[in-house]
């Protein structure tokens, strides 16, 4: 196995790729630094979304970057070394990530990185997923740790509307929430926020139960032979809430979202009903566990002859990533 010392260009495509990772309203609230074949990552606060005030959010966020992060050096031919929170009196700083030339890059790992470019939040209604008994099995494997997956039974899915409906109904007079929504999604934004083509119209978003409401567009009605919303939904939770465990939540959300790209599936992260404890409570109730409910994730089928949206806007890299030596 050789072991050197990985060049800059290398990190900075890498840094690139991973920084396609999702994130709460496209905030992109990461940075990274560059030092000696080194990259380190650090949790940018004034990035993070006001209403997420502990920052679980923006951490759910970093860690699905610095996971991407993994699969994109892993398929340049680096096996990434992390060390997650190395510095007691930073808790901004994330990882400080070391690598390991790999003795050969294997299909799997090349077909991961594929999947960061072809990966997207999908907020129209999904078909039923096909092949979804088989892909269980994959979708269960890939999360272990701290971070526990389960995939709701169909019929809770009255219960989860209601807890939906009720989560929106909290929050119907909260006009910072509503200003801030309107914020992340107004047009004059250019590298971040969400494009007015990522989202969906009143008539769209009636089909799709279990989604946030954001400010609607005026898309004409697309996927009118999917009809309602068919997703699965799976849940991601972790037995308590410290940074730790929102950063692995990342991490494990990166896994699942990029498994089931590979599997041609289509998917959507949903966390409006995990941002007010009266949400996350019922969420807990339905699937009956102590466990802290962190992100759903609607898993389902787009038809297949359906022209993409462009990618989401990214921050320049210049922006995320400063090269120290
Ligand atoms: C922690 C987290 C929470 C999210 N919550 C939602 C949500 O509630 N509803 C939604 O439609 N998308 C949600 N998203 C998806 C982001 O809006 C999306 O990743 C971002 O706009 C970038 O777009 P892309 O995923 O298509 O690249 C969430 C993503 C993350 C990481």
């Amino acid at each position: 196995m050789l072991d050197t010392t990985v060049d800059s260009e290398v990190l900075a495509e890498a840094v690139r790729l991973a920084c396609r990772a999702p994130s709460l309203h496209n905030s992109q609230p990461w940075r990274w630094v560059a030092e000696r074949g080194r990259l380190d990552l650090y949790l940018e606060p004034d990035r993070a979304v006001h209403g997420d005030q502990s920052a679980r959010e923006a951490l759910i966020s970093c860690g699905a970057v610095l996971d991407h992060l993994r699969v994109a050096m892993a398929a340049a031919g680096w096996t990434a070394d992390i060390e997650r929170f190395p510095d007691a009196a930073n808790s901004e700083h994330l990882a400080s990530i070391g690598f390991t030339a790999s003795d050969r890059v294997t299909d799997l790992q090349g077909r991961f990185a594929g999947a960061i470019l072809a990966r997207r939040t999908d907020r129209l209604p999904l078909l039923a997923p096909s092949n979804w008994a088989q892909f269980l099995t994959v979708l269960h494997a890939s999360v272990s740790g701290q971070v526990r997956l389960r995939v709701l039974d169909d019929e809770l899915r009255g219960s989860l509307v209601e807890a939906s409906e009720l989560t929106e109904a909290l929050r119907l007079y909260d006009s910072s929430y509503h200003a801030e929504l309107g914020w992340w999604t107004a047009p004059f934004e250019v590298y971040d926020g969400i494009p007015a083509s990522a989202l969906i119209s009143a008539e769209e978003s009636d089909r799709v139960d279990i989604g946030r409401t954001f400010p609607v567009t005026r898309n004409s009605q697309r996927r009118v032979e999917v009809g309602n919303d068919h997703a699965k939904i799976v849940l991601l939770s972790t037995a308590t809430d410290q940074p730790g465990d929102a950063l692995a939540c990342g991490e494990a959300l990166s896994t699942v979202l990029l498994e089931c790209t590979m599997a041609g599936l289509a998917t959507c992260p949903v966390t409006h009903l995990t941002e007010v404890p009266e949400g996350r409570a019922l969420l807990a109730g339905l699937v009956g566990s102590d466990d802290l409910p962190q992100i759903l994730i609607r898993v389902g089928g787009a038809p297949a002859l359906e022209k993409a949206p462009a990618p989401t806007p990214r921050r320049p890299l210049a922006e995320v990533l400063q090269l120290r030596d």
